[in-house]
């Protein structure tokens, strides 16, 4: 019963608080769904500076001005993916917005990463934290400001889900991590990062209208607690998605985006739209939204071509959005700004030096790509890669999860004497990587999947290539069987040979793109492009066959797992450029793998309770009920009792590890139940910056100016025979949402990421690791924890990537915090430890249990 306590009821626990009692709107009840807007305040962990120079910026803008850091100039109009108006009048210049996620998008000489699967696949903090670093290195050389990654919505409550691979894991724990830990490190370069998409944007199909309905609780711990993480790292933007929750659009919803993220999480930096997904000039602007991208479409009606620019201006002007709103959005958006330019120090940050939109292989080309104007050298093929390489080689090879190892010895490969290469995900491309925009095509082998994530391959080692290269230092003969649907020429070529490699592939990506039927989302969890007939053929004639998957998620595998010739299955992912040579770093044990399936592997897409909705009954209105809550993914497969092919947290490497000697005490000084309420529990009243000047000549182009023709700019666009001025600004007082007073912080806030009590650790739990084998491996211990009652059978809290040399042993400390052994108590609007009796298991996988201990109580 306590599962399911419904938002509404939450909602009104919280309205009805007498904390809030001067945010109450003036007339009439406001309807549950609004919530007031918080004013960015600064915190100690490096926003107060920030803030102090960007309130002492803004404080010197004019309205217009405001606006033009608030609006992007249009699609395809100024040189970037996304570009804020500029302010010429102080030399701040347009902020450049570039995907993706695994690559600096539309640009040359840039690297092609590993996905954010793949880093799950690590478990590893640090090469989280260096995949981050090295690319915030490539935007920031690129000229970019805010670099539009990394992901956490999806987080992957459907298997097919065609974005999974962008985002990290279906567990939140793990992606909170991977969020932590991407963000800090591309921040550190000096480019603002986003976590996106913000919030419950699962599928593609429909991904522009479903109304998503989801309870609070499950809402707090499963899909908002990797935000919590990213804004704890000092994430600098968030954006908000397409679809709807709970009855209204992301970039305009009063409860996620002022409730949940800045009043709850205390985020502090600004929400940008996702492209195309404002919906209005005054909701959005009350909901939440501080930066509408890319600026024009979708308010056809109005003369602007934007729902923000000048129509922004004119609400300011006429007094339904306060001038607070709009001076809060320019100062979240310059205190981001100032944030990561105090890490890259005082050089100046270099300007932008490429054009999304003029192919990378041209130079000269139009500033302004639609008016075709200035035309110049635009792309300047600036270098950005440094030594990343060696880094996404490294990534790749402990990203490779392996499944299965028959006896544990067909992998490692010693020198075999023939082998045979099977299947067109072994091989490059015809027309090379680079062949098909955004990876639209389903050609040769896979490394990324499709969208606006990717960006063009410096190259791509193809596994062949990579195989051939070792086999001709070994002297191994190699035969090759490329094509996978000539099942006769695999099974010839494998016969005989030592080793038989068959790679499969399955894709998914964003759904403006379909292949081969897919429009985003997978239509089903089976290989694609005949693989399961090829894997079937080879291991019919040969029975040393190794199975090679690149794809975006999981597969159904259940023959291949049981298949007597099938003596090893490696789950290689989507590594980016160095893929085949991450491969053969495995293969041939010069890196022991070490990564763990960050999913679970379903007999049937059944298995995993949630699927895709693929088609609406209701398709110009379709609604999705959550109504699972937080059984996805492993957190099901326990809850229905269902035995998976291979589970989250599997992975085998070339030694053995036993875990022994488990330890776990409340850690002194930490023991009450519930965290301290946050130290400031009320915030100043809003603030204005700067003077209104309402006159026209304030707020109409400048005498003389000449536009860019399709640009959406700041200005107010009077008929000419309008009346001036606009009736004198009165107080707006449309809602909650309005109210400039004092606001009451939530108990659950206080500090970004939420109560800093919450990140308290509560447990140490000490235990040791002892390597069986004679060769240094790392193991990666897994922590679950069990809150009792009727919460999942254990859930992820903690995990490290340990290196053992052979027969050696480790002593591992892991703490766990007051938020990885608290519930979301949707009366109370708060994390609580409950007093049901807890249990921690240590594991090498979410099934494979070595240790567990009861969790003492906490004192009272
Ligand atoms: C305000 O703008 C003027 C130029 O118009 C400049 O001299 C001054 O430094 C600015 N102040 C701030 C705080 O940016
Ligand atoms: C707004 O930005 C545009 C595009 O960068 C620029 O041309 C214009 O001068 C800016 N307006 C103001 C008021 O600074
Ligand atoms: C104020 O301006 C906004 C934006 O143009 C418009 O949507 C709204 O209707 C206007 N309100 C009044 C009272 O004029
Ligand atoms: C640039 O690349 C495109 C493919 O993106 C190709 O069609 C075109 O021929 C190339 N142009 C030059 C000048 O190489
Ligand atoms: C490969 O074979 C050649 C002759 O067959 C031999 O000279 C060479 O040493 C071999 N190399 C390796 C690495 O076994
Ligand atoms: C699943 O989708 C892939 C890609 O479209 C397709 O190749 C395959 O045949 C489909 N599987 C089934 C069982 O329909
Ligand atoms: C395994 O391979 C052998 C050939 O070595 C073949 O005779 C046998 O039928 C295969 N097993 C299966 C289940 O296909
Ligand atoms: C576990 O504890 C026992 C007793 O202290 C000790 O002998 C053993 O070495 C420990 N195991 C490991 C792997 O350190
Ligand atoms: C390690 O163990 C394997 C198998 O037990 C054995 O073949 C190998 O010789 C050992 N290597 C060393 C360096 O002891
Ligand atoms: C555990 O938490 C304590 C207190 O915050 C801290 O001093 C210690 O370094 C942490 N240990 C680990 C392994 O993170
Ligand atoms: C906990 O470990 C003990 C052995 O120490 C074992 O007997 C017991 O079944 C385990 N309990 C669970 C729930 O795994």
């Amino acid at each position: 019963m306590t599962r399911i306590a419904t938002f509404v009821l939450a909602a009104a626990a919280v309205l009805s608080n007498a904390s809030l009692a001067t945010a109450q709107a003036p007339a009439g009840a406001p309807p549950l769904s609004l919530f007031p807007s918080p004013w960015g305040q600064g915190s100690n962990d490096g926003w107060d500076a920030a803030y102090e120079k960007a309130r002492a910026f803004v404080s010197n803008l004019t309205l217009v001005e405001k606006v033009n850091l608030t609006t992007g100039t249009g699609w395809e109009y100024d040189r970037c993916i996304g570009n804020t108006g500029s302010i010429p009048r102080l030399g701040f210049r347009s902020m450049c917005l570039q995907d993706g996620t695994v690559a600096v998008r539309y640009t040359d000489k840039n690297s092609v990463f590993p996905a954010g699967i793949n880093m799950a696949a690590t478990f590893s903090r640090s090469l989280m934290r260096r995949r981050g670093e090295a690319m915030g290195a490539e935007f920031y050389g690129k000229g970019i400001d805010v670099a539009l990654g990394p992901v956490a919505g999806p987080l992957g409550r459907v298997p097919a889900g065609g974005r999974n691979w962008e985002g990290f894991s279906p567990d939140p724990y793990l992606t909170g991590v991977g969020m932590f830990e991407t963000i800090t490190g591309m921040q550190s370069s000096g480019v603002i990062a986003t976590a996106k998409h913000y919030i419950l944007n699962e599928q593609e199909h429909y991904r522009n209208n479903v109304d998503v309905t989801i309870d609070d609780r499950t809402m707090h711990e499963m899909y908002l607690w990797p935000f919590a993480d990213a804004v704890r790292a000092g994430v600098g933007a968030v954006m908000c998605s397409y679809n709807k929750i709970n009855g209204n659009y992301s970039c305009e919803n009063s409860w996620t985006l002022n409730y949940l993220l800045k009043n709850e999480l205390n985020f502090q930096g600004f929400v940008m739209s996702d492209w195309g997904a404002q919906h209005s000039t005054v909701e959005s602007a009350l909901g939440g939204l501080d930066m509408a991208m890319p600026g024009d479409g979708g308010a056809r009606g109005n003369v602007y071509g934007a729902f923000w620019g000048g129509a922004l201006t004119e609400a300011v002007l006429n007094g339904t959005i306060p001038a607070w709103r709009v001076d809060d959005m320019a100062v979240r958006i310059i205190a981001a700004y100032y944030k990561i330019n105090a890490i890259s120090g005082s050089k100046p940050r270099p300007g932008i030096n490429f054009s999304a939109w003029v192919k990378p292989n041209v130079t000269v080309g139009p500033i302004y790509f639609r008016a075709n104007a200035s035309i110049e050298p635009v792309n300047l093929h600036v270098d950005v890669q440094g030594n990343h390489g060696a880094l996404i080689r490294e990534i790749g090879a402990k990203s490779t999860v392996l499944l299965k190892n028959k006896d544990d010895k067909a992998l490692p490969l010693h020198k075999p004497g023939r082998i045979a290469i099977i299947g067109e995900d072994a091989q490059d491309a015809p027309g090379g990587p680079n062949a098909c925009e955004d990876n639209k095509c389903y050609r040769g082998t896979l490394a990324m999947g499709y969208g606006s994530g990717p960006g063009n391959f410096p190259y791509l080692v193809a596994p062949a290539t990579a195989l051939k290269k070792r086999a001709a230092a070994d002297n191994t003969t190699v035969a090759e069987a490329p094509s996978n649907w000539d099942l006769d020429a695999a099974r010839a070529a494998a016969k005989g040979a030592d080793v038989a490699f068959v790679f499969a592939s399955a894709d998914s990506g964003e759904g403006y793109i379909t292949i081969d039927g897919n429009t985003g989302d997978r239509n089903n969890l089976t290989l694609w492009g005949n693989g399961e007939a090829l894997i079937k053929a080879v291991a019919s004639v040969n029975p040393n066959t190794i199975v090679v998957l690149h794809t975006v998620g999981p597969v159904l595998i259940d023959y291949a797992a049981n298949h007597e010739n099938v003596t090893a299955i490696l789950w290689a992912g989507l590594q980016g450029q160095e893929s085949g040579n991450s491969l053969v770093d495995v293969l041939y044990g010069d890196v022991p793998p070490q990564g763990r399936s960050p999913f679970m592997w379903g007999r049937n897409i059944s298995d995993y309770g949630a699927e895709v909705m693929y088609m609406s009954p209701t398709p110009f209105a379709p609604t999705q009920n959550f109504s699972e809550g937080v059984y996805i993914d492993y957190r099901y497969f326990q809850h229905a009792h269902t035995h998976s092919v291979y589970p989250f947290g599997h992975g085998l490497t070339y030694t053995s590890f036993y875990f022994e000697n488990l330890t776990v005490h409340p850690y002194k000084g930490q023991a009450a139940v519930t965290a301290a309420p946050p130290s400031k529990s009320w915030t100043a009243p809003a603030q204005t910056y700067g003077t209104i000047n309402s006159s026209m000549a304030a707020n109409t182009d400048p005498t003389g100016f000449q536009r860019i023709k399709p640009f959406i700019y700041p200005w107010i666009i009077r008929a000419a025979n309008a009346s001036w001025p606009f009736t004198a600004p009165k107080a707006p007082s449309i809602d909650v949402r309005t109210n400039s007073s004092a606001q009451a912080v939530l108990p659950a806030g206080g500090a970004p990421g939420g109560n800093p009590g919450l990140y308290d650790t509560v447990y140490t739990i000490g235990f040791d690791i002892r390597n069986r084998g004679n060769t240094t491996g790392t193991a990666i211990p897994q922590v679950y924890v069990q809150l009792g009652g009727d919460n999942p059978w254990g859930v992820l809290r903690g995990f490290d990537d340990v290196s053992v040399p052979g027969y050696g042993h480790v002593h591992i400390e892991m703490n766990l915090t007051r938020r990885d052994v608290s519930n979301w108590d949707t009366a109370k609007q708060n994390w609580v430890v409950t007093d049901l009796p807890k249990y921690v298991f240590v594991g090498y996988s979410v099934v494979d249990i070595a240790l567990n201990a009861t969790l003492p109580p906490l004192n009272l």
